[in-house]
C-alpha cells in the first residue's frame, strides 16, 4: 500500500548539540549530500546575522529566513528526510524542547575536545522523555582532543547512554589518518584540507592483515590495540537497546572536512526509526492510519508583523494530507480548510500538493492555533507530549502606560499560547512573571508587545531562579500549601499552579518537606 511506503521512507530528526560543537557546519554537508548544494554557507550565513535581537527580528521581518530553514526537507538515496532546526545560540528558546518533541530521532554532535557540554544535556532530558533513539557524532577529530575511550566514557554516565562506536578514529589532531568503519570493516581515510564526499575508503576484513600496516605505518598497531580493548569494553550495536533510547551508536570524523559525514548519514537512514505511533488523550495513533492527524509543535511569527501573521507548524502523525482539505480543529471546535499550507524544503519553501506521517507542513494561523492543538479529518483527538517546559530565566514585567494593562495581559496570553515566552500571575500581587529557557525570548516578548499590541513593557530583575508545576490530590494540604507558599505561587496562562522558588537549593528542600505535593518540570498542554 502506498501510505505504507510513504511512511516507511520517511525520516524526521533534529541535532542536539552545545553551540560551537559543530551543528551547523553539519547541517550544511547532510543538505550538501541531500542535493541541496546551493545551501552551502547559508546555513552558516543566517547564524552569523545573529548578532543583536534588532537584527535577528529585521532579518525574520524581511526575508523569513528562520522560518525557511525551522525545517529543511531533503531527499537522500530513496528516503525523504525532514531536519527539524534547533535553535541554539541566542535563540535557545522552549522552542528549541519543543521541537525534539516532534522528531522521531535525534542526531548528537559533540566537540572532540570539549565532551557533554550542559546544553546538550539539557536537550540529552527532552529525548529521555518519548525514549528517542540517537546516533552519535563526535565532530572536530582534525584538532586535538579528548582520547576516544575516554570520551564514550564521559557520554556515558553523564548522559546516561550506552555508547557502541561503529567507526573508530586512528589518531587525532595533526596525526589524524581517518576512521575505521567497525561494521562495514573500511578503512577510510583523511587527507586534510580535502573537501569531498569520496575519501579513499579500503575494506580490510582483518585487522592483522598487513596492508594495514603499510598504510597506517606504527598507527595499525595503535589501531588494532584499541579495537581489542574496545571488544571487551563496548557493548556490540544492539538495534532494539537504540530504538528504545538506550544505546546510541558513535561515529568520529570532522564536518568542516567533509569526513565521516556520508558514513554517518548512511547508517543514520538505515538504523533511524520511520514515524511511528504516537500517544493521544484517547487512544495510539499509528502513522498508516488513512484518516490525517497532525498536532502544532511550533508557532512563528512575525513574518509580516503588520497582518500578525504566523506559521503553525504541523507535524503529520498519521493519513495523508491533500492540499485544500478541510481538517477539524478540536479545541475550538470548527472545521479549517487549509488551502496553503507550505512544505519546507531546504532551498525554499512551497505550497504542498501531498505530505505524510512524520513530514511538517507550516499553515497560517490568524491567532487562532495554540501549540498542543491537533488537527483531524475525523475523530476527536488530543495528542500528548508536547509540553511547556518548566522556565530557567525569570523576568517582572513593567508596564510604562498603566491604562495599557489590558493589552499587555491579551499581547502575553496570546505570545504565551504560541510557545513564545510562559507568563505567571502572582497570586498575591497580581504582577506578571515572565519564565524563558533563553534570553531572547525577553527581547523578542517586549518588541512584539510594542509591534503587535502597541505596549510598551520592560523588565526588572525577579529573585526566581526555578519553576515548578504543583498538584496534590489532597484538598487540604494543597490548601495549606497555598496559604505558606503564596509569595512564590502563580497561575500560568492556563491557569495552572506554578511553584517559583529562588534556587533549586531552595526547591529540592521544597519538595522534601511537602511530600504530598508533586511538582512538575512539565506541563501538558490543554
Ligand atoms: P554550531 O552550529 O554547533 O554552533 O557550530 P558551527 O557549525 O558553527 O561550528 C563552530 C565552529 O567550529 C566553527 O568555527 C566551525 O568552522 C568549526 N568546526 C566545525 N566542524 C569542525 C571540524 O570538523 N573541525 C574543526 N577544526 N572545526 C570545525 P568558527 O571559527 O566559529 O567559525 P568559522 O569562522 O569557521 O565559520
Amino acid at each position: 500500500m502506498s501510505l505504507t511506503r510513504e511512511i516507511a521512507k520517511r525520516r524526521t530528526f533534529g541535532i542536539i548539540s552545545h553551540p560551537d560543537a559543530g551543528k551547523t557546519t553539519l547541517t550544511e554537508k547532510l543538505l550538501m549530500f541531500g542535493g541541496a548544494i546551493q545551501m552551502a554557507g547559508a546555513v552558516k550565513a543566517r547564524k552569523a546575522t545573529r548578532h543583536a535581537t534588532s537584527d535577528w527580528m529585521k532579518i525574520e521581518q524581511e526575508r523569513g529566513i528562520s522560518v525557511a530553514s525551522s525545517v529543511m526537507k531533503f531527499n537522500y538515496r530513496d528516503f525523504e528526510i525532514n531536519l527539524l532546526d534547533t535553535p541554539g545560540h541566542q535563540d535557545f528558546s522552549e522552542d528549541t524542547y519543543r521541537v525534539l518533541t516532534a522528531v522521531d530521532s535525534a542526531m548528537m554532535v559533540i566537540d572532540s575536545a570539549k565532551g557533554v557540554e550542559p546544553q546538550t544535556e539539557k536537550l540529552m532530558e527532552v529525548c529521555r522523555m518519548r525514549n528517542t533513539p540517537i546516533v552519535t557524532f563526535i565532530n572536530k577529530l582534525d584538532r586535538e582532543g579528548q582520547e576516544p575511550l575516554d570520551l564514550l566514557t564521559e557520554i556515558e554516565e553523564k548522559l546516561q547512554i550506552e555508547c557502541t562506536p561503529l567507526s573508530w578514529p586512528i589518531g587525532m589532531g595533526k596525526a589524524f589518518r581517518g576512521v575505521y568503519n567497525l561494521y562495514k570493516k573500511e578503512l577510510h581515510l583523511f587527507t586534510a584540507g580535502m573537501e569531498t564526499s569520496d575519501f579513499e575508503t579500503i575494506r580490510i576484513d582483518d585487522l592483522s592483515d598487513p596492508k594495514l600496516d603499510e598504510i597506517l605505518g606504527h598507527q595499525a598497531d595503535e589501531l588494532r590495540g584499541d579495537i581489542e580493548l574496545l571488544e571487551g569494553a563496548a557493548d556490540p550495536f544492539d538495534l532494539d537497546h537504540f530504538l528504545a533510547g538506550s544505546q546510541t551508536p558513535v561515529f568520529f570524523g570532522s564536518a568542516i572536512n567533509n569526513f565521516g559525514v556520508k558514513e554517518l548519514l548512511d547508517a543514520f537512514v538505515e538504523l533511524s526509526p520511520a514515524p511511528g505511533p504516537r500517544e493521544a488523550v484517547e487512544r495510539t495513533v499509528t502513522p498508516d492510519e488513512p484518516d490525517f492527524s497532525g498536532f502544532c509543535f511550533k508557532i512563528q511569527a512575525n513574518m509580516d508583523p503588520a497582518h500578525r501573521d504566523r506559521i503553525a507548524f504541523f507535524r503529520i502523525c498519521s493519513g495523508r494530507f491533500e492540499r485544500g482539505m478541510s481538517v477539524r480543529h478540536h479545541r475550538i471546535g470548527k472545521d479549517i480548510k487549509i488551502p496553503n499550507a507550505t512544505i519546507f524544503m531546504a532551498q525554499d519553501r512551497s505550497h504542498v500538493e501531498e505530505a505524510y506521517a512524520g513530514d511538517i507542513i507550516g499553515i497560517h494561523n490568524h491567532g487562532t492555533i495554540k501549540i498542543g492543538d491537533t488537527f483531524t479529518t475525523r475523530e476527536p483527538l488530543k495528542f500528548t507530549g508536547i509540553p511547556n517546559f518548566a522556565p530557567e530565566l525569570f523576568r517582572r514585567v513593567r508596564l510604562k502606560d498603566p491604562m495599557k494593562r489590558k493589552q499587555l495581559h491579551k499581547g502575553l496570553v496570546q505570545l504565551s499560547e504560541e510557545g513564545a515566552v510562559q507568563i505567571f500571575k502572582t497570586l498575591l500581587t497580581g504582577d506578571y512573571i515572565l519564565g524563558a529557557v533563553g534570553v531572547l525570548q525577553f527581547d523578542v516578548t517586549v518588541e512584539r508587545l510594542k509591534t503587535e499590541y502597541r505596549v510598551d513593557a520592560d523588565y526588572v530583575s525577579t529573585d526566581f531562579q526555578v519553576a515548578r508545576w504543583v498538584t496534590c490530590e489532597d484538598e487540604k494540604k494543597m490548601a495549606e500549601f497555598r496559604r505558606l507558599f503564596e509569595m512564590n505561587l502563580a497561575e500560568d496562562g492556563d491557569g495552572f499552579l506554578a511553584y517559583l522558588a529562588p534556587s533549586l537549593w531552595k526547591l529540592n528542600y521544597t519538595i522534601e518537606q511537602w511530600p504530598d505535593v508533586t511538582f512538575h518540570k512539565t506541563r501538558e498542554h490543554i
